[in-house]
């Protein structure tokens, strides 16, 4: 039986520059379509919803306000990929978890933003990824994998193929400012994401989503040494 799976997509893979990458989104939605192994795929927000946050944080908001504004921008994010996925998706962006529950039947992939304030869409993949029994978690993003240092900013940063719970935990206290809790600055693990697959010891693997190539051939299990795995056990 094929191993069950979550896609979490950040949302810098859904936009070019300030346009929404229609290509891009229906390159992946026809990679999944038509698959029996996909659960469900959880949409970040990207820089759109930083954008928002910005200007709710230039207003005075507070924290949790500029989570919400996040969260409502990921489920737009969400329902752009529901309607690349056609009759694959179930139709509505679930809210919360019980949405999960009450919607398993109908067998169609669910497809989430943010659930509640604190946390990244992230953690929104680990917690529908623990609820919905899946094997595997598969984070998209636009490097190819955890680095030891941010690669945007540093040359020499080296990736990890393979990372243990404690040294990725020990990554995150290193790499934490007082910026990393605030609404649109959760990093790629944030601090729920790591307590959720510590208990439920999901197979995590993160790698780039800039060439969907490389998606394709990891759910044909074409490749097995791609980005970072998160070693659970
Ligand atoms: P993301 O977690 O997607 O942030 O949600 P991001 O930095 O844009 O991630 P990528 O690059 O797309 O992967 C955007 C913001 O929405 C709020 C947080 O403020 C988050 O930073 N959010 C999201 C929540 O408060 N709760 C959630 O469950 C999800």
């Amino acid at each position: 039986m094929s191993p069950k799976r979550v896609i979490k997509i950040g949302g810098s893979l859904l936009f070019e520059g300030e346009d929404i990458n229609t290509k891009k989104i229906n390159e992946f939605c026809s990679i999944i379509r038509k698959r029996d192994d996909i659960l469900a795929v959880i949409c970040g927000g990207g820089a759109i919803a930083r954008k928002y946050i910005q200007a709710l944080r230039d207003f005075g908001v507070n924290e949790a306000k500029c989570d919400v504004m996040g969260i409502y921008i990921s489920r737009l994010n969400a329902k752009l990929i529901i309607e690349g996925l056609k009759d694959d998706a179930y139709p509505l962006v679930p809210e919360s978890i019980e949405d999960l529950s009450r919607n398993l039947l109908f067998n169609k992939i669910f497809v989430l933003g943010g659930l509640q304030p604190g946390q990244s869409t992230t953690s929104v993949a680990f917690e529908v990824s623990e609820f919905l029994n899946a094997n595997e978690l598969l984070i998209l993003t636009d490097v190819e994998g955890i680095f030891d240092k941010d690669p945007k900013n540093n040359s020499d940063a080296k990736k990890f193929d393979e990372l243990s719970i404690e040294k990725l935990q020990n990554l995150i206290v290193d790499s934490s400012s007082k910026t990393q809790a605030a609404a649109g600055e959760y990093r790629i693990f944030d601090a729920v994401s790591l307590q959720i697959l510590k208990r439920s010891k999901i197979k995590v693997r993160i790698f780039s989503g800039t060439n969907l190539n490389l998606l394709k051939k990891v759910l044909d299990e074409k490749i097995s040494n791609v980005g970072t795995i998160i070693n659970s056990k």
